[in-house]
């Protein structure tokens, strides 16, 4: 049996011009396109394991068993990969971040970029970066850009074939780094998948929908050229967008906490102060706070300083999903990969 056992790790992802919204919520086909960056030093790590022995898939998050709809979900992912293989055996799935449970990283992205990669391994198909990217998306959209390395764009497409993430430039493109502010450490109230259905309620989704592609242009060029403000100006504006849709949606979503806000206003004044600084925030009231490498030790000091900000994690573009040869406990006590 251990030829179908596979353990593989992937990072999180954060998003500068965001996905909210499906043109099709089964196969996760998105409204717009998206670009984001992966976060070096936050992993998951997952091993699959297909055996006879259990008589259903199984599924270890943490070192907690875990069933309900999130072992579905894993299930739906198990599935695929089944089919594709052509195999009939259940699966054992053991899962750990290591980073801190419950703080608001979105972890579905680096969760299900793993899982793709592991589950195939394992289920001995080889498949090509684009085909995983392909198969990630199903788990959770944001996980087709978890599986190329560095700056990565994922194109809407139009169709299953065609909805892929890839590279836009390496790991080492450009020296930035995320600034993690957790104002709010716990599970949000309303998860992804349930706000990209809310978010067509929107009146003002079409006019978000309309501009992407103008700010998908902006974003790509910002990071190959290393504009720190051009990226500034455009991901400050999409992150205002995606929440401004997601506040107008019925019923409507509030994801910022009174600190989030501090925050929105005080890095911009930084940033006109001199420090290379700016914010996003995905589907939670925490702040990633983009800034260059030089400026990272001033802004986390700033950060530190101001009320609501409970802890700062930081992370550096990071690298594709990729296999490892074993299961390592060490990830499950949080110590970086
Ligand atoms: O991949 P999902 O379904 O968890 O959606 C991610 C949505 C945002 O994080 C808010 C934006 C993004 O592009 O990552």
């Amino acid at each position: 049996m251990s030829n179908y056992t596979a353990t593989a790790i992937a990072h999180p992802n954060i998003a500068f011009i965001k996905y909210w919204g499906n043109r099709d919520a089964r196969l996760r086909i998105p409204v717009n396109g998206s670009i984001s960056m992966n976060l070096a030093g936050l992993v998951t790590q997952t091993r699959v394991t297909f055996r006879t022995e259990h008589e259903t898939d199984v599924l270890n998050l943490n070192r907690v068993a875990v069933y309900g709809k999130a072992l579905e979900r894993v299930s739906l992912m198990l599935d695929l990969v089944r089919e594709m293989a052509g195999l009939h055996l259940p699966a054992e799935v053991v899962s750990a971040n290591n980073f801190p449970t419950g703080a608001g990283i979105a972890s579905s992205a680096a969760a299900f970029a793993a899982l793709a990669l592991a589950a195939t391994q394992a289920a001995g198909l080889h498949l090509s970066e684009a085909e995983l990217s392909r198969l990630a998306r199903r788990g959770s959209g944001s996980a087709a850009r978890s599986i190329p390395g560095g700056f990565v764009e994922w194109k809407a497409g139009e169709s299953d074939q065609d909805s892929v993430a890839f590279s836009i430039a390496a790991l080492d493109h450009w020296d930035l780094v995320d600034l993690v502010a957790i104002v709010q450490a716990g599970q949000k109230a309303v998860g992804s998948s349930e706000g990209h259905a809310l978010a067509g309620a929107s009146p003002l989704q079409m006019a978000r929908v309309q501009d992407a592609s103008r700010r998908l242009d902006l974003c790509r060029s910002a990071i190959l050229h290393c504009d720190f403000d051009a990226l500034a100006q455009v991901i400050e504006l999409d992150s205002n967008l995606m929440h401004a849709v997601m506040m107008t949606s019925t019923p409507p979503l509030f994801y910022w906490e009174p600190a989030s806000v501090a925050l929105m206003k005080r890095v911009p004044e930084w940033r006109r102060a001199g420090l290379a600084v700016c914010y996003t925030l995905d589907a939670g009231p925490n702040v990633h706070v983009i800034c260059a490498a030089s400026a990272a030790a001033e802004a986390r000091g700033q950060l530190l300083q101001v009320a609501g900000v409970e802890q700062v994690l930081i992370a550096r573009p990071g690298g594709p999903a990729r296999l490892v040869s074993g299961y390592d406990r060490a990830i499950e006590h949080g110590i970086s990969a």
